[in-house]
């Protein structure tokens, strides 16, 4: 199994998970950031990290966000790797406030 990216990093792209994978499994466009399903070695490592909770182990996965694994498979393997931390989006703040986090 593995880990997925969710709806609650979109207008966020906090990218603190990056600085804690072990494995560079993170991939990214413009908006959002996914997770490779056969890069992730579960170590959990990222779930904390992300300042509004978007990254799930797909074991504890609420069934409306089920979708969110075959959209981290495919856009993953479409992406190029984000392997460091960048600037929140713009909106990040705001979202992360609309989130109540
Ligand atoms: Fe997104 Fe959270 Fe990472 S907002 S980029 S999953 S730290």
């Amino acid at each position: 199994m593995a880990h997925v990216v969710t709806d609650n990093c979109s207008r966020c792209r906090f990218t603190d998970c990056v600085a804690h994978c072990p494995v560079s499994c993170f991939h990214g466009d413009d908006e959002r950031l996914y997770i490779d399903p056969e890069g992730c070695i579960d170590c959990g490592a990222c779930i904390d990290a992300c300042p509004v909770h978007a990254i799930h182990d797909v074991l504890d996965l609420p069934e409306e966000m089920e979708p969110w694994i075959a959209i981290n498979a495919s856009r993953s393997a479409e992406l190029p790797v984000v392997r460091a931390r960048q600037a929140p989006l713009p909106t990040a703040a705001a979202r992360r406030a609309e989130l109540g986090f």
